[in-house]
């Protein structure tokens, strides 16, 4: 590492608490000259850096993208063990598909401030631009059956959800199957991929992409009324670095917590579907029904008119709508 990045590290790790210029020259072993260099070559690239009598400290609202800031929050014993950022990526989740199939470890993170092809579900795109959404994709190898392992990407709109609400302040729901909501409008979407091995019914890879939108960006017309921001809905600029990591430590909690289905009590109080009318289009019908709760393999128990009940598996619906 250069004299930059262990200062980045050292301040990072040193959270809200100021380093003076001397400690940060002795600890890298450096002249405090070439500390005051580093300090103006991260101001350059963005990074807020607070100087006072008592020494520099890194400013709360950095707003960059850092491998050095995201590592220091990661307390996670596997997810998170190789953090990938770059700067401008076609979509996170094709750049961890590429490395995972080459080999890329179990908890390798890839992440970008902008994607230029960012995808959605259902082939749709996910608008990504720089310096206001969280893209992060994570690999993992999970030692779990195929069925179990359909549950990741709802155990993942539970540890997003946790990790937001923990950072902005503001309550966070789940709109099954993996979309977050803060006041009726989305702020997150899920799509997880995943590559087969050759043995019958094994999982080699998946990969869980996460996008989140952080703060006010102008993400067009079609966009404005359906979707909005951690930002403008809790008045606060969370912090990029700081939410992936807390993603990422939450994340290795409630995957842990799918073979026994524990953290499908906390998905179930987020969700916004259940006690509603809802439409939803189920493979090539399109249904009215009322929706009643969530069943132990994430599928949306929905009771029909008849008064009969069935559970609809995430694969086969889409445009599920509460009726208002
Ligand atoms: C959806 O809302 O339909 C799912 C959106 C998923 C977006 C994330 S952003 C990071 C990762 N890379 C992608 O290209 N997509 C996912």
């Amino acid at each position: 590492m250069n004299v930059k990045d262990i200062l980045l590290k050292t301040l990072a790790d040193a959270g809200d608490c100021y380093i003076s210029g001397q400690s940060l020259a002795d600890s890298i072993g450096v002249s405090r000259n070439a500390v005051w260099k580093a300090v103006k070559s991260l101001e350059a690239e963005g990074y807020v850096i607070e100087s006072a009598s008592k020494g520099y400290r890194l400013g709360a609202d950095s707003n960059r993208l850092s491998r050095e800031l995201i590592c220091a929050g990661i307390t996670a014993a596997e997810l998170g063990s190789e953090v990938i950022v770059l700067d401008s990526v076609d979509s996170t989740n094709n750049y961890a598909k590429d490395i995972a199939a080459q080999g890329a470890a179990h908890g390798t993170v890839v992440t970008a401030d902008t994607q230029t092809g960012g995808k959605g579900r259902l082939g749709r795109t996910f608008v990504s631009p720089a310096g206001s959404g969280l893209y992060m994709s994570v690999i993992v190898r999970p030692a779990m059956s195929v069925e179990d392992s359909s549950m990741m990407t709802t155990a993942a709109a539970c540890a997003a959800a946790e990790a937001v609400e923990e950072l902005c302040g503001a309550p966070v729901n789940i709109k099954w199957v993996n979309d977050l909501y803060m006041n009726g409008r989305k702020i997150c979407g899920i799509l997880t991929e995943a590559s087969m091995g050759l043995e019958m019914n094994s999982l080699d890879y998946a990969v869980i992409g996460i996008g989140i939108n952080v703060r006010s960006a102008d993400l067009g017309d079609e966009l404005r009324s359906i979707v909005t921001n951690i930002q403008d809905e809790s008045g606060r600029a969370v912090d990029r670095n700081r939410l992936c990591a807390e993603i990422i430590n939450r994340l290795e909690t409630c995957l842990s917590r799918i073979p026994d289905r524990s953290y499908l009590d906390e998905y179930r109080r987020r969700e916004l579907l259940t006690g509603n009318r809802i439409t939803a289009n189920v493979g090539r019908e399109s249904l009215t029904a009322t929706a009643v709760g969530i069943d132990d393999n994430a599928n949306l128990i929905v009771r029909m008119d008849d008064g009969t009940e069935r559970h609809i598996g995430s694969g086969e619906a889409n445009l599920c709508r509460v009726i208002r």
